[in-house]
């Protein structure tokens, strides 16, 4: 007994020191984790042995930008950088995040049909997308609050999407103006819009993106109030930080309905998103309208003068609608697995909105991609191109601009070099006959 007391204070004592230490002040995962330890009372064998594991595993945890091989190892490098929470945010599903799993599973359905002995010497990646020309299918999705990731949040993902190319699709809760980021972006962004349930504020973000040069405004629509974030919540409780010393207010409303979650003012937690500065916020009760229907989308488009997507739509049926109702383009997405547990992959989505399209308007496709071979499968069933949103997320916590300028070459690269090896010298080229699908 006395030795085991004695054990525990000596664990203890190391602990105090390292927490104390430089060791532990770029990680806010251990340091948080060593005052969860002290917390705890006693230090014991089981818990002070994996405290040690997950030290010597941080170890291994990239360091720069340019040890990694490929984007998942940015990952573990922004779990280290960002306070648990933040990460919670960035890295929740909802339920079990068994849609965000099969967001990627679905990738590992399909195989890529290789042809041979075609001149790949020169490789064109460049798509049109609604009269605009990219230098690669690959598209920045709409992340909100991204200075919980990095202090320099959206300006610096513009930055790094200005170095090569790269369309950017900025969130409505971005936590930098949008006039900051077109100019950080040196062109235009595309606008994501989350309507609230008062009209005239989704009409002034519009008519404020439309202002300052904003080509296109993509609606999400696959958002209701009340995802079961679990990861998010379990990763609350363990962050021992108070929110409020950073920001005041935080927007609880996809939570509604969890017990020990108010609704919270909505003008309050979106003081610090300037898309919502000066308007007037008194009857704005919800972020993502349950009220939205195909009537608001016929208003929004009789509102919107420039090209109008609509983010989130994952059935035949959807996009007859959306093309009937004079949308210009869609993006097919279920938001990352964040919105509800479907388990049904994008990928698997992609088909039956291309076909619901019939060549009418430009599909994009998001959920899961993380590799070339996952953006050639999704162009070869029919996506105009691709968006990507955590892995850019996780360069950007991890290392700033470098970092998201990291994780879109090593996807470029990727690409690149899966068109060599399969023999398609550009992106109209990949057809469905280079991929076949994996029942069994
Ligand atoms: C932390 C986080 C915040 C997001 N915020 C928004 C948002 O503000 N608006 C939106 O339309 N989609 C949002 N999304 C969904 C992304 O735009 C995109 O659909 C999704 O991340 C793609 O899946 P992936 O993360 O597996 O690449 C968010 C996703 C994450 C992970």
């Amino acid at each position: 007994m006395g030795q085991n007391n004695e054990l525990n204070r000596t664990r203890r004592r190391f602990l105090r020191m390292l927490a104390g230490s430089p060791v532990l002040a770029s990680s806010h995962l251990l340091s948080n984790s060593v005052s969860n330890l002290l917390a705890a009372g006693e230090v014991t064998e089981k818990s002070f042995l994996g405290w040690l594991e997950n030290l010597q595993e941080s170890n291994n945890v990239i360091s720069s930008p340019d040890q990694a091989l490929d984007v998942m190892d940015f990952e573990p490098a922004a779990r280290k950088a960002i306070p648990p929470a933040h990460f919670g945010y960035l890295a929740t599903g909802v339920d079990d995040d068994g849609t965000v799993q099969a967001n990627r599973d679905g990738y590992s359905r399909i195989q890529i049909r290789a042809r041979r002995l075609v001149d790949v010497e020169k490789i064109d990646m460049s798509v049109r997308l609604l009269n605009a020309t990219w230098s690669s299918p690959i598209v920045i999705c709409p992340i909100g609050s991204q200075k919980a990731f990095h202090p320099e949040g959206e300006v610096a993902v513009a930055r790094a999407a200005r170095a090569k190319d790269h369309l950017q699709i900025l969130s409505t809760v971005t936590t930098s103006s949008l006039e900051d980021v077109i100019s950080a972006r040196g062109g235009p962004v595309w606008q994501q819009l989350y309507p609230t349930n008062v009209w005239e504020v989704a009409r002034s973000i519009v008519k404020r993106a439309e202002a300052v040069g904003a080509p296109a405004i993509a609606l999400t629509v696959d958002l209701q109030e009340g995802s079961n974030r679990e990861t998010l919540f379990r990763a609350q409780r363990v962050d021992q930080r108070q929110c409020s010393t950073c920001h005041t207010g935080a927007y609880t409303g996809f939570a509604r309905g969890r017990p020990g979650v108010s609704s919270g003012g909505f003008a309050e937690a979106m003081a610090r998103k300037p898309m919502f500065n000066k308007l007037d916020l008194s009857k704005v009760t919800a972020l993502h309208a349950v009220n939205t229907n195909w009537d608001f989308v016929k208003r929004l488009r009789d509102t919107v003068t420039v090209k109008l997507l609509i983010k989130g739509i994952v059935t035949r049926e959807d996009a007859q609608l959306a093309v009937e109702h004079g949308v210009d383009g869609l993006i097919v997405s279920n938001h990352g697995g964040r919105a509800e547990e479907t388990l049904r992959p994008t990928i698997e989505s992609l088909p039956e909105v291309v076909e619901g399209v019939a060549g009418k308007a430009p599909v994009i496709v998001d959920g899961g991609i993380r590799r070339g071979t996952d953006i050639f499968k999704a162009l070869a069933l029919g996506a105009t191109a691709v968006g990507v949103g955590r892995p850019h997320c996780w360069g950007l916590s991890a290392f700033g601009q470098a970092g998201v300028e990291a994780v879109l070459e090593i996807l470029r690269r990727e690409l690149r070099t899966i068109m060599r090896q399969a023999g398609t010298t550009s992106v109209d080229k990949i057809s469905r006959s280079y991929v076949v699908t994996h029942t069994a």
